[in-house]
């Protein structure tokens, strides 16, 4: 595999709209999507756009999501992911996997659409790395 782009930072968060007020009225964000609803992974997602990547803010609606764990270990919230852009999410896989990194579950449909896995934070220098195939005209 070849590391793409940053895609995103992923941000969870105790409350989406709470999050939305600190990045638009502290730090200056005025390009902020819609929250919607990721139902395979029982969060709430919304994206910040800053002028070379995007911030995922991520609240989890189910106590079964990962990121409910992530808070109860985090209540305040904090950085939970980097995203990087990959031309072929199994080429990456397969790579990934010969070398020894730990690819966690199957390809999924992440919150851009593309297909998306998780790595092992302890087989990435202990951040966990989500890989994401780069979208159609990108
Ligand atoms: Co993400």
């Amino acid at each position: 595999m070849s590391l793409g782009r940053l895609n995103h930072v992923g941000v969870a968060t105790p409350s989406i709209t709470a999050s939305i007020a600190m990045y638009r009225d502290i730090l200056g964000a005025d390009a902020i999507g819609a929250p919607f609803d990721l139902p395979a992974q029982g969060v709430k997602v919304c994206f910040i756009d800053a002028p070379n990547t995007q911030i995922e803010l991520i609240e989890p609606y189910d106590d079964s999501s990962p990121i409910a764990g992530f808070l109860a270990r985090n209540p305040a919230g904090g950085q939970h992911h980097l995203c990087f852009e990959v031309a072929d999410i199994h080429a990456a896989i397969a790579d990934l996997t010969a070398k020894g990194a730990r690819v966690l579950g199957m390809p999924r449909i992440g919150a851009h659409g593309t297909p998306i896995v998780f790595v092992h934070p302890r087989d990435m220098g202990g951040v966990l790395i989500e890989l994401m195939e780069t979208p159609a005209g990108h």
